[in-house]
């Protein structure tokens, strides 16, 4: 029985160094352990012994299925370690290759025409003033000489949230809240979001418009036309023409439009400019002493010029986009060209 004993641990351990993985080696295990395995049908069958040679035999199948055990969990504890150390041989990454690259989003032409804009300005001495979008009818209309009866409170041009509040139409009333704020001099541009009850393929209900303004003694339409002139050749480049069209704002008097040279066709004539050479690009004037008298400047004293334009406008004259509604639809495909 002893020698039995003793030949099974060495065919166990025979086997379970054999074994080539886990799953194998439990395979074994069974075959010796478990319930129907080889040792554990010897130990059932030592009933069959004599008183003395029980114990004996006992004993000697208890060490034998210690060591089988401790066979079993070496190999395993091996094999275990063997298979990590393939895994990290076959799965080994390269820490050199280059990662995944995260899109980058760009500017959108509106932002980046504003920040131009903001330099030139900046360069001549303005500062950059932000207002409300939702703004106070006093501000918007009433302050700017635009009085209940105006064709342009129209229902049909302005949002109206109730009777005295709106969403601005035009970046102007900052120059109210500006002036009310602080006495002359004054040299400011309020870029920003305007919103007109507006929508086809030239207008979008929400666009972007600069206000700018200058307020000192003796401002004259000399220096209106000399800032001007400055900003157009800085942003269109200096060869382009400049013409001033008498006009009319209800904040200005006298008021111009100015007019570039189209930048298609050179002055030739084309679709763009309507045959006429010329493109409208911003309104402006001499600031009406109506508006000086709602933020109480004294217009003997003072004197100043104003001007707005639209953002989009000038987008797509310098950059060439012909379909407003591009810019609002943000196709990447769109925005990277910028
Ligand atoms: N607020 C005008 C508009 O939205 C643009 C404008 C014209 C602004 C003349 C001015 C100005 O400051 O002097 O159409």
């Amino acid at each position: 029985m002893k020698e039995k004993l003793d030949a099974m641990l060495v065919a166990a351990n025979e086997a379970m160094a054999a074994a080539v993985d886990e799953a194998a080696l439990q395979d074994i295990r069974v075959s010796y352990l478990g319930k129907k395995g080889q040792l554990t049908s010897i130990m059932k069958g030592m009933g069959g012994l004599s008183a003395e040679e029980r114990p004996i035999v006992g004993a000697v199948a208890n060490r034998v299925k210690d060591q089988v055990f401790e066979t079993f969990e070496a190999r395993l504890k091996k094999l275990k370690a063997e298979l990590m150390t393939s895994r990290l041989e076959h799965e080994k990454i390269d820490v050199t290759l280059p990662g995944r690259r995260n899109d980058s989003g760009t500017k959108h032409p509106v932002t980046l025409v504003t920040e131009e804009l903001i330099d030139i300005f900046s360069a001549l001495g303005f500062c950059v003033a932000e207002g409300p979008e939702v703004e106070q009818d006093f501000y918007n209309f009433e302050a700017l000489n635009i009085p209940k009866d105006h064709p342009a409170r129209d229902m049909q041009d302005t949002f109206y949230i109730n009777d005295e509040v709106v969403l601005r139409t035009h970046t102007s009333p900052v120059q109210i809240r500006s002036m009310l704020k602080q006495p002359p001099p004054l040299r400011i541009i309020a870029p920003g979001t305007v919103y007109r009850r507006d929508s086809d393929i030239t207008h979008s209900p929400m666009f972007h418009q600069i206000e700018g303004f200058m307020v000192d003694e003796n401002i004259t339409f000399g220096d209106l036309k000399g800032v001007l002139t400055t900003f157009i050749h800085e942003c269109f480049g200096k060869k382009v023409g400049v013409r001033f069209r008498p006009s009319f704002f209800p904040f200005t008097e006298p008021s111009a439009e100015v007019d570039i040279q189209c930048v298609i066709c050179g002055g030739k004539g084309c679709r763009v400019c309507g045959n006429s050479g010329w493109l409208e690009i911003l309104g402006s004037g001499m600031i009406d002493p109506e508006v000086f008298k709602s933020v109480e400047y004294d217009s003997d004293c003072y004197s100043g010029f104003a001007f707005g334009m639209g953002l989009e406008r000038i987008a797509m004259l310098k950059y060439g986009v012909n379909d407003l509604r591009l810019f609002f639809e943000n196709d990447v495909r769109f925005l990277r060209q910028f």
